[in-house]
């Protein structure tokens, strides 16, 4: 078992890597967000979690580019107050790792990957057509946190869409583990 004080280490990638490979698995959230000017942006964010049902609040900690500019996500998010969690399965999981790559704010995921979309019911932002899930938010609090600093974003959940077979099984969903690994869900237990 090794063993490292955090507050006591200048190894940053160390620090990172064990933040990636320690907390596993992780549930993906597949953001689409509206720019300005309507572009529609598509990625992946893998610190995501619920936070409580009292009001439905989720969070997704959305960090910043290598250069230290926001993520077209943030500032999309920033400037509209909207956005939606679509959730990754078996069959998205190729395009959702390309949506993670660097597009041009005016280059949107969501043709360059043939991806098609459904309009949402309460937000501009629309879902990714075929998921099985996907949670319209708007913005409950974002709160700076952080060296860099990043963005975590508290959604509000104000529509679910779901298949009724994720009430029974989470067979196929994609999770996040560390390094560029995934976990797919197959054999379930009900200890
Ligand atoms: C599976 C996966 C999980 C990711 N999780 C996060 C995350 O939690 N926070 C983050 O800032 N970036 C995360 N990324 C990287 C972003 O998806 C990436 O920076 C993306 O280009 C941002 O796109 P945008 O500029 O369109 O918002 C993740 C990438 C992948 C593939």
């Amino acid at each position: 078992m090794e063993t490292v004080i955090a507050t006591q280490t200048e190894n940053k990638k160390l620090i990172a890597q064990l933040m990636f490979n320690l907390i596993v698995p992780r549930p993906i959230a597949w953001v689409t967000t509206v720019s300005k000017n309507g572009v529609v942006n598509l990625a992946p964010f893998s610190f995501y979690n619920g936070i409580t049902s009292k009001p439905p609040l989720i969070m997704v900690s959305v960090g910043k580019r290598k250069d230290g500019t926001p993520k077209d996500t943030a500032r999309n998010i920033r400037e509209t107050g909207e956005f939606v969690v679509n959730l990754v399965t078996e069959e998205f999981l190729k395009p959702m790792v390309e949506s993670g790559k660097d597009f041009p704010p005016e280059e949107s995921e969501i043709e360059t990957l043939n991806l098609q979309t459904e309009t949402s019911l309460r937000v501009k932002p629309p879902r990714i057509k075929g998921v099985k899930a996907a949670l319209e938010c708007t913005v409950y609090k974002i709160i700076e946190i952080g060296d860099t600093p990043m963005d975590l974003v508290i959604g509000r959940v104000e529509v679910f869409h779901f298949d009724k077979e994720l009430l029974n099984t989470s067979r196929g969903v994609v999770g996040r583990l560390g390094g560029k690994r995934y976990l797919i869900v197959g054999e379930e237990i009900i200890p």
